[in-house]
């Protein structure tokens, strides 16, 4: 039972959250049922394929225990606060808002969910994002509290689930799909990353964790697929750099991929099973 005074709390956050949902036209959910398929990297590149096509875009870095967007995006600095508002940093255009701008990296964060929920919720309310055509929040991997908080306070109008092709991944991804028409999120696309690996040497395409999959499962879950991005060194490297790929400007067959994407975020996507949607009005 909640006292009168957890509901009034709840009730001004609720409050804060939807005020500045107000102001922000799309929202977008990245998650996986596996970790470390790419989902920071698909969020980052996305953000910034978005500023590259003239929107203005943030990234929520709702992965709180384990925050790689800053690192990812070249943000180093910590954030900062002005009259009790989270003020979010801006690099290459895109508005961050992440933990590890607020805690050392040699610190670890043993947060229950309750706490990381919170924690969310004020990165959402406390934060001055402004005006926003798109928000990413980049999640951890499952389907635990940082995905419940984020799909239900959130209120997103788009889902990307991110798979490699591997069958364990897969398994997986079907859970993270389900999750998300269960939370009845309208639109749910499926990127399949890590998909193929072209020998620099002999230029084979090398099926490192197979390829396809992420396809089949879209069609066979009637969700939308969004594309294939092969494994590409560049992309890592750019990721360690914190210069996503999308900005090198060198029209890779991964940054292509990820711009097609972007146009696809961008224009039209599906409303449960086939039916567009355009998302920007
Ligand atoms: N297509 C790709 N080609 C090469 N490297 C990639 C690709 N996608 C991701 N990576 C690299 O793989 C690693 C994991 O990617 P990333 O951090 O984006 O995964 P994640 O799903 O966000 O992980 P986590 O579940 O831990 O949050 C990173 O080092 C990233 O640079
Ligand atoms: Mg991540």
């Amino acid at each position: 039972m909640l006292t009168e005074e957890q509901k009034k709390q709840i009730e001004i956050e609720n409050g804060k959250i939807n005020r500045a949902l107000n102001n922000i036209e799309n929202r977008i959910v990245v998650f996986s049922g596996k970790g470390g398929v790419g989902k920071t990297t698909v969020s980052i590149n996305l953000a910034c394929g978005l500023i590259l096509k003239g929107h203005t875009a943030g990234i929520l870095d709702a992965d709180v225990t384990g925050p790689n967007v800053p690192k990812m995006l070249g943000v180093s600095e910590q954030l900062t606060t002005s009259d009790n508002r989270i003020i979010p940093q801006k690099k290459n255009g895109v508005e961050v808002v992440s933990l590890a701008s607020m805690v050392p990296e040699e610190q670890a964060i043993i947060w229950r969910g309750p706490l990381r929920s919170k924690l969310l919720n004020q990165f959402i309310g406390d934060v001055e994002w402004g005006n926003l055509d798109f928000l990413i929040a980049d999640l951890p991997p499952g389907t635990g509290d940082e995905v419940i908080t984020m799909t239900t306070k959130l209120k997103p109008d788009m889902a990307i689930i991110v798979t490699t092709p591997q069958e364990v991944s897969l398994i997986d991804s079907k859970r993270a799909i389900a999750m998300a028409k269960k939370m009845e999120i309208l639109n749910i696309g499926l990127v399949e990353n890590m998909s193929g690996l072209f020998c620099p040497n002999c230029g084979c395409n090398i099926e490192l964790f197979g390829k396809g999959g992420g396809s089949k499962q879209a069609k066979e879950m009637g969700v939308e697929f969004l594309g294939s991005l092969p494994i590409d060194i560049e992309t890592r490297k750019a990721a360690d750099e914190g210069y996503p790929i999308v900005l090198q400007n060198d029209s890779t067959d991964i940054s292509n991929a990820m711009m097609k994407i972007v146009e696809m975020i961008e224009n039209i996507s599906v409303v449960g099973v086939n039916r567009p949607k355009v998302l920007i009005k």
